[in-house]
């Protein structure tokens, strides 16, 4: 039997040594096993953002972010784009295997027979301003499902847990496709199950009761594309804001909501949204150069939305393949020459021979490219972040399956450097008053 590893930890020179395990994973860094930590020296960890800390173990998304590698249950997220489609994906995330043909029959009929939402939840859009953010709805919605699915749930029971999976991956592009009509003053289009998952969502997006809409299978490929490379991230932050509403036993669609609202943020999934923004602030290729100095200027708030990643210091292997799709998808629609679409390629090629950018190793990441996909493909620049929430939605639910199912599994609860007032007491002239 090979000897465990350990790290010692010395506090001082006339103390004792202390010995904690080192554990290893079948790929990617050690890490030292700090949960005796406190009992032992009294002393907490620091690391904010997470800088460190691995937060949990997990079978599901391996990331090597220095040689740009992305693996779902073990398979290259090249592979898994190139040949497999999104519910092949999800079934894949979901239980640990690509399905066989019959394997994936039975899955996607499953999806299908959950897409549609039940009326009243249908009646809570009403509730909303016609003008809310998507996201806004989605959140809300998404939240507002536990409502119908909480008093007969019992999540200790793998059953249930995977019905909560069947009908969160089923409903999002409903929900999301709803916001979306909701908000442009069209009727609610139900989804279509003789269709594929991508080309569904398009229906409802951009069908209406007036004329026939057969969606283009350019369209639905990209779209494909992208749900798989956001399908699944390891630890990002919805994931571990899933993992963390979740570890307290609450409901799945609560959580999956909490997940939602955290991926909206523009340090995360709202960056597609912000990039396109960002390049419409721009406006015209003349102006890239005055955008690049403010986004060095340590005096200025401004960011260049769509570069840079916490975990890849090299390339974002998504953003590889979401660059190719980038340019059949603008070759296709005939878009290569769109202002938009020139201004976004040429931020592209300064920012990657820029020093700055080249020094902190700040490339375009996979929302940089989503972006002018997504706008290339004529969905409006609010749903981007919609899409995304609904990619990854079968992460965050494989994800707080694999945590609940966990045996060793405690709820989340991290502690503090406290740097307020110290004790102090309330004068006693004020008791009563
Ligand atoms: N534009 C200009 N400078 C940047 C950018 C950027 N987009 N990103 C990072 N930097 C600079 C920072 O100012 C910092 O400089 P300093 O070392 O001189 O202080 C350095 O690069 C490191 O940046 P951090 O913010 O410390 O890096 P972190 O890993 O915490 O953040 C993040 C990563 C949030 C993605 C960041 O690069 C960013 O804000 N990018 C723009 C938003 C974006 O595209 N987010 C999408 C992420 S991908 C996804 O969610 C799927």
């Amino acid at each position: 039997m090979t000897e465990q590893r350990k790290a010692t930890l010395r506090l001082g020179e006339n103390t004792e040594p202390i010995e904690f395990p080192i554990l290893s994973g079948s790929m990617g860094p050690d890490t030292i096993d700090i949960r005796t930590l406190y009992a032992k020296s009294g002393l907490f960890t620091y690391d904010p953002g997470f800088l460190s800390t691995a937060s949990t173990k997990s079978n599901i998304t391996f990331i090597d972010g220095d040689k740009g590698i992305l693996l779902y249950r073990g398979y290259p997220i090249e592979q898994l784009a190139t040949r497999c489609d999104f519910m092949e994906v999800c079934h894949l995330l979901l239980t640990g295997e690509l399905p066989t043909d019959n394997q994936k029959q039975h899955f996607v009929n499953t999806i299908k027979s959950h897409t549609m939402l039940h009326e009243q939840l249908v009646r809570f859009y009403t509730g909303f301003r016609r003008d809310a953010h998507p996201m806004a709805v989605m959140v809300g919605v998404v939240g507002a499902l536990s409502a119908f699915y909480h008093e007969a749930m019992d999540i200790s029971d793998a059953l249930h847990r995977e019905q909560s999976a069947f009908r969160l991956i089923a409903k999002l592009p409903t929900i999301a496709a709803m916001a979306y009509k909701y908000n442009i003053g069209q009727p609610f289009i139900y989804p279509r199950n003789d269709l594929s998952y991508a080309a569904n969502f398009l229906y409802m997006m951009f069908a209406t009761p007036a004329e026939k809409y057969e969606p283009n299978p350019v369209i639905v490929r990209a779209l494909d594309r992208i749900l798989i490379l956001h399908a699944d991230h390891e630890q990002n932050a919805s994931t571990s804001t899933v993992r963390l509403a979740g570890s307290s036993g609450a409901n799945p669609f609560a959580c999956i909501s909490a997940g939602i609202a955290c991926l909206w943020g523009p340090a995360h999934g709202g960056a597609n949204e912000a990039c396109l923004n960002m390049l419409e602030q721009i406006g015209d290729v003349s102006r890239i150069n005055e955008y690049i100095k403010r986004a060095k200027d340590k005096t200025d708030g401004f960011r260049l939305m769509g570069f840079g990643h916490r975990v890849y210091k090299n390339f974002d292997p998504r953003a590889k393949l979401m660059r190719e799709t980038c340019h059949e998808v603008l070759n296709e629609m005939g878009l290569h020459n769109n202002r938009l679409f020139k201004l976004a390629l040429e931020l592209e090629r300064i920012a990657l021979e820029d020093e700055y950018f080249v020094a902190k190793k700040l490339y375009p990441n996979v929302d940089f490219y989503s972006g002018i996909v997504q706008r290339a493909l004529g969905i409006p620049t609010s749903m981007f972040t919609a899409i995304f929430a609904m990619a990854r939605t079968v992460g965050w639910v494989a994800q707080w399956n694999e945590m609940i199912a966990d045996p060793d599994q405690k709820i989340g609860r991290p502690r503090q450097l406290y740097t307020g007032t110290g004790h102090r007491d309330v004068p006693t002239d004020k008791i009563n008053n």
